[in-house]
């Protein structure tokens, strides 16, 4: 069985990597020997204070899958004992926290244009005002930059295992660009106020959130296994099914969910008439199909042994969350 603590403890983890790398990032640069009479420190101080705020809260649902999948292969569990490390498990163990970092940073950079005014033109995410609504327009659009780059700075932020890191930079890479998520959400923007077939919705969906989804479960995987990429097609197919059931609930969520639990505003989907789950099949028949996935994703892992017991955790909390 899984530790109760699992998803805690490595939530923490997760965070603690990314309060890290903003402190060391944003320490790199020269601005700050500009002089006194200078306001460049002040807009860069700014910008990195924008950074942040965009890039904390969440779940951490996608990082934790990264954990979750390295786990169930290398059947350790490194967020409890991480004091007795020796040197290489050490390593491998920052390896997989900044891997979990990384795909956080594409996430929240996802987040952030998703809201502004020219995709959803949402005020409120992760219980806040928006990045846009905050800082503004072009330093929002910025803050979605700079958070895509920093993910690949941390991913190439360290030595040890440099093909394996180059690995995940390919994986991440394709995941969140014109193939993966991008591409999603440019057919998303497109079809908004269209009816589409049911396949296409499933198609745009895999796309603009199963794809990072997936690429946590493949970064996880291939961390641990990285030369043979066959047995873990188990792995897979769990992805591929958790992926598209993940924004069925989020469809869900938009229209049944409460402001204040999910942090973020209810009915947009239906203001901007955009294709989803709830609207193709009705609230019921999305609830089941999502049940269902979540079923086949469980089954797909059934062979696997108490390692992967923090995956199936995970898969039964994103399905039946409430934000
Ligand atoms: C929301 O993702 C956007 C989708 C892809 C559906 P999450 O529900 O994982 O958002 P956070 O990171 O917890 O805020
Ligand atoms: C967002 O889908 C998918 C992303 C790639 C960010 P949504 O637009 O449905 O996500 P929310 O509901 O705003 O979080
Ligand atoms: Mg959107
Ligand atoms: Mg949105
Ligand atoms: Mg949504």
């Amino acid at each position: 069985m899984a530790d109760s603590n699992w998803i805690e403890n490595n939530f923490e983890l997760i965070n603690a990597r990314l309060n890290f790398a903003i402190t060391t990032f944003s320490s790199t640069y020269g601005f700050f020997n500009q002089g006194a009479d200078s306001n460049i420190p002040k807009i860069m101080n700014n910008f990195w204070d924008a950074i942040e705020y965009s890039l904390m809260g969440g779940k951490r649902i996608r990082g934790l899958l990264v954990l979750a999948s390295a786990q169930a292969y290398s059947k350790k569990d490194f967020s409890t004992n991480t004091n007795v490390l020796e040197k290489t498990e050490q390593e491998f163990f920052e390896l997989l926290l900044d891997a979990a970092a990384a795909i956080e940073c594409i996430h929240a950079f996802s987040l952030v244009h998703d809201d502004m005014p020219c995709m959803d033109d949402d005020d409120l995410r992760r219980g806040n005002p928006t990045s846009h609504i905050k800082f503004g327009e072009a330093t929002a659009l910025l803050v979605g930059d700079a958070l895509q780059t920093l993910a690949f700075q941390i991913l190439t932020g360290r030595e040890a295992f440099q093909l394996i890191r180059f690995r995940l930079v390919k994986i991440l890479a394709q995941a969140s660009g014109a193939n993966g998520m991008a591409g999603g959400q440019a057919i998303d923007i497109a079809v908004a106020g269209e009816k589409i077939k049911l396949q296409d919705l499933e198609f745009m969906h895999s796309m603009k959130t199963g794809a990072l989804l997936e690429s946590a479960i493949e970064m996880g995987s291939i961390m641990v296994d990285n030369k043979n990429n066959t047995n873990n097609l188990e792995l897979k197919n769990f992805a591929k099914f958790l992926g598209l059931a993940f924004q069925i609930v989020d469809d869900i969520l938009d229209a049944t969910g409460e402001e204040k639990t999910l942090g973020k505003k209810v009915g947009r989907d239906l203001h901007l008439q955009k294709p989803n789950f709830v609207q193709l099949m009705g609230i019921n028949k999305a609830r089941k199909y999502a049940d269902y996935l979540l079923e086949s994703a469980l089954k797909s892992i059934k062979k696997l042994d108490a390692s992967a017991d923090p995956l199936r955790m995970l898969a039964e909390k994103l399905i039946h969350r409430v934000n």
